[in-house]
């Protein structure tokens, strides 16, 4: 009777969920406005050319490819703006809603993102197109949680042991390693979440360098969803070699799921 019970409880959770799923319009505001100082490279970081793709276009394919993303809204330097000129043709963003000009912080760009999503927006999906790694399937877990919990923050738990230091460069703490997740993104949440937080950060002047740090200052619970190490940020020079060494992975192992389901 009590498994029963259980199981009843666990289709009637599920059944909700999916109904959720189907009526959400989720927007995803990706940044690629900063001025990748600490890359060192001669043209910005997100137009370095990763497997025949500038490292912004991997970015915008993850969320064109995640069925849940209704429109993608994408935050560019100003003075980079003609450049996107014809991107969302050549590389099929049909969602591409937007390129807008950023703002001098990455808080800034997001906001500005923010400001244009749609009216019918749910849920939205904060993005740094420097995490060129993101898959489909990273976007729908995260959203997942963020649809049961309204805020969630992709994460990678930390294999090394973390130490917090003083100005001075000595170790004040060392936080329990199972306790430690390095943040990543995309950082999802409700629509009205994320403006609550947003406007909140500005009332108080907050500096932060993370969405879900907004939302956790207002008050929010936000979800913590490990995607892994995959999931890395290209920020300097030797990122890029993990980066193309992760894709040549994927690849392989595409083309032998490919061959085994010839046999
Ligand atoms: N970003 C942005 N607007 C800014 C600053 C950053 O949209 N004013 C974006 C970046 O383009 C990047 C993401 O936020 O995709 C994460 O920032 P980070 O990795 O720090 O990139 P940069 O600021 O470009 O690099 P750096 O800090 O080395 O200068
Ligand atoms: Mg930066």
């Amino acid at each position: 009777m009590i498994k029963l019970k259980y199981r009843l409880s666990g289709c009637l959770l599920y059944a909700l969920r999916k109904l959720k799923l189907k009526k959400t319009f989720v927007s995803a505001v990706i940044l690629a406005a900063g001025s990748g100082s600490r890359m060192q490279s001669d043209i910005t970081k997100q137009w370095i050319m990763l497997d025949g793709k500038p490292v912004f276009v991997h970015s915008l394919l993850a969320f064109q490819n995640c069925g849940k993303v209704k429109e993608i809204i994408l935050c560019v330097r100003r003075e980079e703006l003609a450049l996107y000129d014809g991107v969302a043709e050549r590389y099929g963003i049909s969602k591409l809603k937007a390129v807008i000009a950023g703002g001098p912080t990455r808080s800034d760009s997001a906001f500005r993102g923010f400001k244009k999503i749609s009216d019918k927006s749910t849920h939205v999906a904060v993005h740094d197109a420097a995490r060129c790694l993101v898959t489909p399937e990273m976007i729908t877990k995260v959203l997942r949680q963020a649809l049961t919990f309204g805020a969630a923050v992709a994460c990678c738990k930390s294999t090394d042991t973390v130490k917090i230091c003083d100005s001075n460069g000595f170790v004040s703490s060392t936080p329990e390693r199972s306790s430690v997740f390095l943040a990543q993104t995309p950082q999802i949440f409700e629509t009205e979440i994320y403006r609550a937080s947003a406007y909140t950060a500005i009332k108080e002047s907050l500096v932060v360098t993370d969405d879900s740090g907004m939302a956790e200052n207002a008050g929010f619970a936000v979800k913590a969803v490990d995607c892994g190490k995959e999931n890395l940020k290209i920020t300097e020079p030797v990122d890029l070699i993990f980066a193309e060494a992760i894709l040549d992975m994927r690849k392989k192992q595409s083309e032998n799921d490919k061959k085994s389901a010839q046999k």
